[in-house]
């Protein structure tokens, strides 16, 4: 209450203000709180079919025939073809056995769909790979290996195809590449049994071979880059809802998700059955993009990790009885797991988790620094929880800072309780989320200038503008996110971290919107949340400037004005941020005060961000409709002067 409260006050404070020309000013010389590099950041969660069957570049579904109700899920077989279940890895037990059908004009063939269909690229090469053997030993057979266009009944149909001959009754892993000749979205994996002799196939997969960084196992170049350019300081993950699993059985286990990619057991995706208007089952984990991979792509991208662990409560959106959840004295086996990521993340190559972290490839520690434990947790059952894991954390790990929750809700007496035990139990930031509507973001502009300076930090965890009516990924949501997040900006002595949610979206595989980066089998789009992100994190700074009207108060909205500002050390420039959410232009004034006599101060350029359709949207077929546009900036002296256009969001960039 008393956070709100005090936001209302500032607000409509500033609704006194002039709706002439606004006159602000700032003192160049007085340099404010410093801007953590952790300040904007970027949260995935597999959701929205975001990792298996987005990011994560696996094409064929279902690989392991892991699908529980249906093991064939995902494949069409013809011929005989039977299913075993005693197979090379262990937690993925099931194969398949390709069966001669007996006469040389029948055949036995599998067909994967992938997700969605499998995307090819002409020209480009992916790298088909199988477990196999020959039950009989000393016999050989031959794999046909085909990429094909399913809807074709032409002989031209087959796109690419070899041949891998199987010769051994051990399980071995057999590889070929194959390249494209055509650009097809939907295109199948066919295998067809070449020889009259059986053969047993496992973990069947198909990779681009160009993916991010070139890794095996790797990640979808496009989507991967797109984190990349947007040079996030942060990278929080697996979720999100995920952590905590529809029951406990189906949270996130982070120990399932490491070591070698075949042995990874598959898991129910939390969001399988949250969307009556999507086909279940079929989402399934398959913890490929796990957490070792995770970790490497943070440092790839340059971004500090932020883990999120369960607490031993499983989707309180999900459960509404305790018993659903672990019992607050039976927590030892889930703190364990805590301190073992921070040893698999953090531990030397001698311990056992830093051990296997060395063994998969990167022996040296992933300086892990924040730990969330659960995720968006609300009520006593969570404070209880969360308590052991805190005093268990800080005693193996007294550098780690801890991230609790706020629960759900933006404020509130929910939200007032949960930042008052997080208090209590010196959590040292708390992540808070908000997916609200327009008029929300219009009133938050003020959100954190009153905030308890002495508490923990904030981490705006999640965070959408969600449009009224059926509006979602539009230009003005992200405008009304761009000036909300002014607040943020000039709050960084106590806004240690943010991220907007959720990332990513296939266009034909999604269940939450908006998201920040859209995508098909072949193509991707940055929404215009993702170009305020950037804009952000581009012009993040190092140290808060102070820009205030000329009574000194916060613009956080009156006459449709927000503005923030922060100075670079690192390149002498000062970036302020002014956002006109209204429909009018406005001129902007901008003081410079505390000029030393050898400060100079000269424009560089004017970054303006805006659409004059605020419905308008990025595309599939139009990506780089709305995007920023950079002109330079005329100016010099000790007063800007400008015009804010309407529904615009502007970066000026001035060196001193
Ligand atoms: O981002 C989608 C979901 O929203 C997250 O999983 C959860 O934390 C929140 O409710």
């Amino acid at each position: 209450m008393k956070r709100l409260f005090l936001s209302l006050l500032s607000l409509s404070a500033a609704a006194a203000l002039s709706a002439q020309t606004l006159e602000m000013k700032m003192n160049v010389s007085r340099l404010g709180a410093e801007i953590q590099p952790t300040m904007y950041g970027i949260f995935i969660e597999d959701i929205n079919f975001a990792a298996d069957g987005g990011l994560y570049a696996e094409l064929v579904k279902n690989r392991s025939f892991e699908f529980p109700g249906n093991r064939l899920q995902g494949w069409s077989v013809g011929g005989r073809v039977e299913l075993k279940d005693d197979g090379p890895f262990e937690r993925n037990p099931h194969y398949l056995r390709l069966c001669y059908p007996g006469h040389p004009q029948k055949h036995t063939a599998i067909e994967n769909n992938g997700f969605f269909g499998i995307g090819l690229k002409d020209g480009a090469q992916y790298r088909f790979s199988v477990w196999a053997r020959v039950p009989q030993a000393g016999q050989s057979a031959r794999l046909g290996i085909e990429l094909i266009d399913r809807a074709s009944m032409a002989e031209t149909q087959v796109y690419t195809a070899a041949e891998i001959t199987v010769d051994s009754g051990d399980w071995k892993k057999y590889e070929v590449i194959l390249t494209s000749g055509v650009t097809d979205p939907k295109a199948t994996l066919r295998i067809f049994l070449n020889s009259p002799v059986a053969v047993d196939v496992e973990h069947i997969s198909l990779f681009p071979v160009d993916t991010w960084m070139g890794h095996q196992n790797g990640l979808r170049k496009d989507l991967a880059q797109a984190l990349y350019d947007l040079q996030p300081g942060l990278f929080r993950f697996p979720g999100g809802c995920i952590v905590e699993g529809t029951d406990l059985e189906t949270r996130y286990s982070w120990k399932n998700s490491v070591g070698p990619v075949e042995n990874r057991p598959l898991n129910e995706n939390r969001w399988q059955h949250s969307f009556k208007h999507r086909y279940y089952p079929d989402y399934y984990q398959s913890y490929g993009l796990g957490f070792y991979e995770y970790f490497l792509l943070s440092e790839e991208i340059g971004a500090e990790p932020l883990p999120v662990i369960s607490c031993g409560l499983a989707c309180q959106f999900q459960n509404e009885t305790m018993d659903a959840h672990q019992p607050v004295d039976q927590l030892d086996c889930y703190i364990q797991d805590a301190l073992d990521l921070i040893e698999f993340a953090n531990g030397s190559v001698d311990t056992r988790w830093g051990g296997l972290r060395a063994e998969m490839g990167h022996p040296e520690p992933f300086g892990l620094k924040y730990l969330g434990v659960g995720n968006e947790q609300w009520g006593p059952e969570y404070p209880e929880r969360l308590e052991p894991f805190v005093k268990a954390i800080r005693k193996a790990y007294p550098e780690i800072q801890i991230i609790g929750s706020s629960g759900p809700n933006s404020e509130g007496e929910q939200f007032d309780y949960l930042w008052s035990e997080m208090e209590r139990l010196d959590a040292d930031l708390v992540d808070e989320h908000f997916y609200r509507p327009e008029s929300w973001f219009l009133s938050q502009g003020a959100r954190y200038d009153n905030y308890d300076r002495k508490g923990p930090k904030v981490f705006a965890g999640e965070y959408a503008c969600h449009g009224a009516g059926k509006k979602w990924n539009h230009f003005e949501a992200s405008l009304l996110e761009a000036a909300f997040m002014t607040t943020l900006e000039r709050n960084a002595d106590i806004v240690h971290m943010s991220s907007y949610a959720p990332l990513f979206a296939h266009v034909e595989g999604w269940q939450w919107r908006p998201d920040m980066i859209w995508f098909d089998n072949l193509r991707s789009f940055r929404s215009c949340s993702w170009y305020v992100q950037k804009l952000y994190m581009q012009y993040c700074g190092t140290n808060v400037l102070k820009l205030t009207d000329m009574e000194g108060a916060n613009v956080t909205g009156a006459d449709g004005i927000f503005a923030s500002s922060v100075y670079d050390e690192d390149n002498g420039c000062i970036y302020i941020k002014v956002i006109n959410v209204s429909d009018r232009p406005r001129e902007v004034k901008v003081n410079f005060e505390g000029l030393r006599k050898k400060d100079i101060l000269t424009g560089v350029e004017a970054v303006s961000f805006h659409c004059d359709d605020p419905d308008a949207e990025n595309t599939l077929d139009e990506p780089y409709k709305i995007v920023p546009q950079t002109t330079s900036l005329d100016f010099e002296g000790k007063t800007l002067e400008t015009t804010a256009a309407p529904k615009t969001f502007m970066v000026y960039v001035i060196r001193k």
